[in-house]
């Protein structure tokens, strides 16, 4: 029996009756889609990343799936920020805490939005999305370590709901703590490792084409191609933040051994996103189960047995 098994976590002080949510993105745009989400067994709902105004994205197609993930380069299709803040009051119907994800095209539309949603008490917390455009022809922020610490400092000069940041993936240790280092000098609630590894390119070989669209084929990559990058990001940032920071690990999740290899890294929660993608909000219910398994067979009833505890083989 697993019922005495509990996947209960706690994210930005909001407690969360499953470790397992959905990544910001896939199927979390419309009411529908949030609500399928509040309806399901993850224990939190994310909203899809909000910029200023409602955008289209870019044009299909945009989004392929392959055999060992996706690419995507949908252009932040959304409905704009008013539409994710309003949605809050509907999101008290679920059980659940609801986030918010926020990714301005400036750092002037971040603080707007931010101010914005300071009253607004049913968001439990924002991800603020580092990995988007802010001049044109310079790096994402993530990738600007200045560019963070100045977007940080007055993201927290004005900001009264808790604020977590959704970074890209890191490659160079160099890199993780420069990040780390600019992360830990503001009250962050919560780190998300990974966003899309960007800028793959994926080919069809019989029309010798790239399968997707919008910038000549490049996008962002996800599913189990990225899970070692993921679990490489939310390994190194669990070490290197301050320890009341949460992470939250995605990237590569399909089932309840990647769940639980994000969980032994350091992750508080996990989230999924191209197998939502391609499975729907029935994947919650499913991994949990099959975590809990895992979690039986191993003798631990809590995630804070493993949360953290990965050793290095000897
Ligand atoms: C279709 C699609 C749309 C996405 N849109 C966003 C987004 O709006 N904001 C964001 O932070 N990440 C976005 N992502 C990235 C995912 O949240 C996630 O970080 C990434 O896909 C890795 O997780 P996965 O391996 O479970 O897919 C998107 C991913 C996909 C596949």
């Amino acid at each position: 029996m697993t019922s005495s098994i509990s996947l209960a976590t706690e994210i930005a002080g909001n407690k969360l009756a499953s470790c397992l949510y959905n990544a910001s993105g896939p199927l979390c745009s419309t009411t529908d889609e949030l609500n399928a989400i509040g309806e399901s067994a993850a224990g939190a709902i994310l909203s899809k990343s909000a910029t200023l105004e409602k955008r289209e994205g870019n044009p299909s197609p945009r989004y392929v799936e392959t055999s060992w993930g996706s690419i995507n380069s949908m252009g932040l299709p959304n409905e704009g920020y008013e539409f994710y803040a309003a949605y809050s009051k509907h999101s008290a119907n679920y059980n659940k805490p609801y986030f918010m994800s926020v990714s301005g095209l400036s750092h002037a539309d971040n603080l707007l939005i931010i101010q914005y949603l300071a009253d607004f008490t049913n968001i439990a917390g924002i991800e603020l999305n580092l990995s988007c455009p802010n001049v044109p022809g310079k790096p994402q922020t993530g990738y600007d370590f200045e560019e963070t610490h100045r977007l940080l400092d007055m993201v927290f000069a004005q900001s009264k709901l808790k604020i977590g940041v959704k970074l890209p993936p890191y490659f160079d240790i160099p890199h993780f703590e420069m990040m780390a280092g600019v992360l830990n000098k503001f009250p962050i609630a919560f780190v998300t490792c990974i966003n899309s590894v960007g800028n793959g390119l994926v080919i069809d070989t019989h029309s010798e084409t790239t399968v997707i669209k919008p910038k000549n084929g490049f996008g962002g990559i996800g599913g189990d191609f990225v899970k070692p990058t993921a679990l490489a990001n939310v390994r190194k940032f669990y070490t290197l933040l301050d320890k009341n920071v949460a992470i939250i690990g995605c990237g590569g999740v399909k089932n309840g051994m990647d769940a639980f290899e994000h969980i032994l890294c350091g992750a508080s929660a996990v989230q999924v996103g191209t197998c939502f993608m391609r499975e729907g909000p029935s994947c919650f219910a499913r991994i949990e189960q099959e975590l809990k398994d895992i979690m039986q067979q191993k003798g631990y009833s809590t995630i804070a047995d493993f949360k953290g505890k990965l050793r290095t083989c000897s």
